[in-house]
């Protein structure tokens, strides 16, 4: 069996019971078993300060950007908050970006999200999209798994229990392993 493929997964929400992250969670039951996604940890990541950079990059920031460094793909998972990309994800890929080396380079990508309301954070997506150009970053085109209506998808524990989108979510795991295995040949 060919080796498994490694993939950190980073949810842009922070709230305990955050749909994104129970997405991340649904992400991880789904994949295809030689998919592995451990999760990238933004919580202690500071306000980006290029004082503070100036002085040395905070461990947080380069202990994950080592980790997507040596991971086969990335997956981003997106809240939309004011039609755009959450706080915290745009911070987390502002400080990341400005690692020696930054890490998203030429990374295979996939991107999902979920709102509440029944875009499913598309805006917040194709936004995500654009802040991905300069970095180079590789992303799938498909599916697009944009989760909306989520109060009605995940239950009280935070499991997935919509069956379509359990479908895509699988789906877009499959794709993002198979194009992070071709990223490798
Ligand atoms: C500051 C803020 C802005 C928001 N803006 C949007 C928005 O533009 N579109 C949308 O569909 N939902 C919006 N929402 C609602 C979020 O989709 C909802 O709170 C969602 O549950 C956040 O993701 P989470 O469950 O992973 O924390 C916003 C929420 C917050 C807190």
């Amino acid at each position: 069996m060919a080796d498994t493929i490694k993939i950190i997964g980073i949810s842009g929400s922070l709230r305990t019971g955050s749909y994104n992250t129970a997405a991340l969670h649904a992400a991880q039951e789904l994949a295809p078993p030689d998919l592995h996604i451990e999760i990238g940890d933004i919580t202690q990541f500071p306000l980006y300060n290029a004082d503070v950079q100036a002085v040395a990059f905070p461990d947080a920031v380069l202990k994950l950007g080592e980790q997507i460094r040596a991971a086969d793909g990335l997956l981003l998972v997106t809240p939309e908050y004011n039609y755009s990309v959450s706080g915290v994800l745009k911070n987390a890929i502002d400080w990341l970006s400005r690692l020696r080396n930054q890490p998203f380079a030429g990374k295979p990508t996939a991107i999902c999200g979920a709102s509440m309301g029944p875009l499913g954070s598309a805006r917040a997506q194709y936004h995500l999209r654009q802040i991905g150009i300069y970095l180079d970053m590789r992303f799938l085109n498909k599916p697009e798994v944009m989760i909306g209506s989520a109060h009605e998808r995940f239950d009280a524990a935070g499991k997935l229990t919509h069956e379509p989108t359990r479908k895509f979510v699988g789906d877009l795991m499959i794709a993002l392993r198979d194009a992070a295995r071709n990223a490798k040949r």
